[in-house]
């Protein structure tokens, strides 16, 4: 009797796994039923299952005067691209996001899921209808001005710049004194953009050198011209801001300081948008409510010695540092220039456990960020963090700003390249932070000299790095 009944059962689950796995079959190929049957492909509608996935993922650029060359915020300007919308859907072109899936969690993901993505095809393949004007979601809304509510201290450039209506990209630094008369500590930050149509994203960098107001005073625009760094030895970042990216307070205690004396310094990257526009940004930033607890410190991930030959396809450079204390990691910023394709950081931890911290496989320049992780990551001591990297410098690269590919070094201008990764952390331990500072600075004073930088260049750039 038990044993039938054993058997019984076995038999019951048995039949309902088949039927899940049925079920999880069908519902992972929409498609079969209605490519055979021709069942209902008018089921899909804009209004019903269009409408929510473009106002919640595409309507934060393409509305007026944003980014984006169009707006997608009615039936008739959607439909009229439909074609479009699924091939850049469906090769995930749109949403513009570069981090692969799988490779570190963060805030602010923008990826359609592959149903999202099918109900798209679907949809401008049975003729793009409209649907029940009932089914419609109400519109989108957006908070206009600051949105983390009014900043202790507003700045903006002081004068605006004109951006010509045509012509190749411009990257302008303009210089913005601070008179700060005490070191100040800083939980969140706010970009600005004077004009969303022509900003295409923004560096914030720190200098208490006044080298900056030198490159300014000595160039006869607003500010001053430059590509991929600022051209001048920051004291400090920030952080950036790209379109479609969300201002977000720093973790509870933990803050990033603005010296006295520093000077702030943005790098605009300017897409000209066919018509004479002029910009004027403005960055809003939030002081710190409650003591410092922590400072948030960047440990640069850095190759200087790069040297891609002409016609090079799949360039690679590697780097690895040791964690001398326990850190978390709360956020990431990868930097390469035209030629960069790939850039993997991962941490190898101690125990042997293995933890990917981003993976960018198809890198654009036009679409760098800082990316900052949904929860913060636990780097003990002893993890080592590797950054990969590779480049294609062969002709076949569209982006190769050279014709025919040349010799290609570490540089700041369009035609060189960067191998470079920011991973931002705080200290488990704050008393402990001074040793790694020492490790950072072990780790780039032989790269440094390697690269032929000179004695005084290099100990300025590591001790302005450490301040
Ligand atoms: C973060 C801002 C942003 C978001 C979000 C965004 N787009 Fe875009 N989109 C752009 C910008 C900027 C361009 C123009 C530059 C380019 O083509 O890269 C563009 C271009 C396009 C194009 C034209 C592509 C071409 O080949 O000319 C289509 C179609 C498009 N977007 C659809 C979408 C759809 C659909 C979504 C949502 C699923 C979306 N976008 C989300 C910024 C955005």
């Amino acid at each position: 009797m038990r044993v039938q009944n054993i058997k019984l059962s076995l038999m019951i689950a048995a039949i309902l796994a088949l039927m899940l796995f049925v079920t999880m079959r069908e519902t992972h190929l929409p498609f079969s039923a209605s490519a055979k049957g021709h069942s209902e492909p008018s089921a899909v509608t804009f209004n019903k299952d269009i409408a929510p996935i473009i106002f919640k993922n595409c309507a934060s650029c393409h509305r007026p005067g944003e980014v984006a060359p169009f707006s997608l915020l009615n039936y008739r300007d959607t439909a009229k691209r439909a074609g479009q919308i699924a091939a850049v859907t469906k090769s995930r072109y749109m949403p513009p996001w570069k981090a692969e899936p799988g490779y570190g969690e963060f805030h602010d993901e923008r990826r359609l899921t592959d149903e999202q993505i099918a109900l798209i095809q679907r949809w401008a393949g049975s003729g793009a209808v409209e649907g029940d004007p009932k089914d419609l979601p109400p519109m989108p809304q957006f908070t206009e001005g600051w949105q983390l509510g009014t900043p202790d201290l507003v700045l903006k450039m002081p004068h605006a710049f004109t951006i010509k209506a045509e012509g190749p990209d411009i990257y302008q630094c303009f210089v913005i004194p601070l008179n700060l008369p005490e070191d100040k500590y800083i939980s969140a930050f706010e970009f600005r953009p004077g004009n969303r149509r022509v900003v295409h994203h923004s560096l914030l960098f720190l200098d208490s050198s006044g080298a900056a107001r030198k490159k300014d005073e000595a160039d006869p625009e607003i500010g001053f011209r430059s590509f991929g760094g600022p051209g001048f030895l920051p004291t400090g970042t920030l952080g950036g801001w790209a379109p479609g990216a969300f201002p977000h307070y720093l973790p509870a205690g933990i803050v990033k300081i603005i010296k006295s004396g520093s000077d702030l310094v943005i790098q605009n990257h300017y897409h000209p948008s066919g018509k004479v526009e002029t910009d004027q940004s403005t960055i809003g930033i939030y002081f710190s409510k409650t003591p410092p607890q922590k400072l948030a410190r960047a440990i640069p991930l850095i190759r200087f010695d790069l040297d891609i030959p002409p016609g090079e396809k799949l360039y690679k450079t590697l780097v690895s540092f040791t964690t001398p204390i326990d850190l978390q990691a709360i956020g990431i910023t990868p930097h390469m220039h035209l030629l960069g394709r790939e850039m993997k950081i991962t941490a190898f931890l101690p125990g042997g456990a293995v933890q990917p911290l981003i993976w960018i496989k198809d890198w654009d320049f036009n679409w760098q960020g800082q990316y900052l992780y949904a929860r913060p990551v636990r780097l003990p001591k002893g993890t080592r963090l590797e950054m990969e990297a590779y480049y294609d410098n062969s002709p076949d690269n569209p982006r190769n700003p050279n014709t025919p590919p040349k010799r290609v070094r570490w540089g700041e201008q369009t035609t060189d390249e960067m191998a470079l990764c920011g991973v931002q952390v705080v200290a488990e331990n704050q008393e402990e932070l001074p040793q790694l500072r020492l490790a950072i600075a072990q780790q780039l004073r032989p790269r440094l000299r390697a690269n032929g930088a000179s004695g005084t260049f290099l100990e300025d750039w590591i001790k302005q790095r450490q301040q």
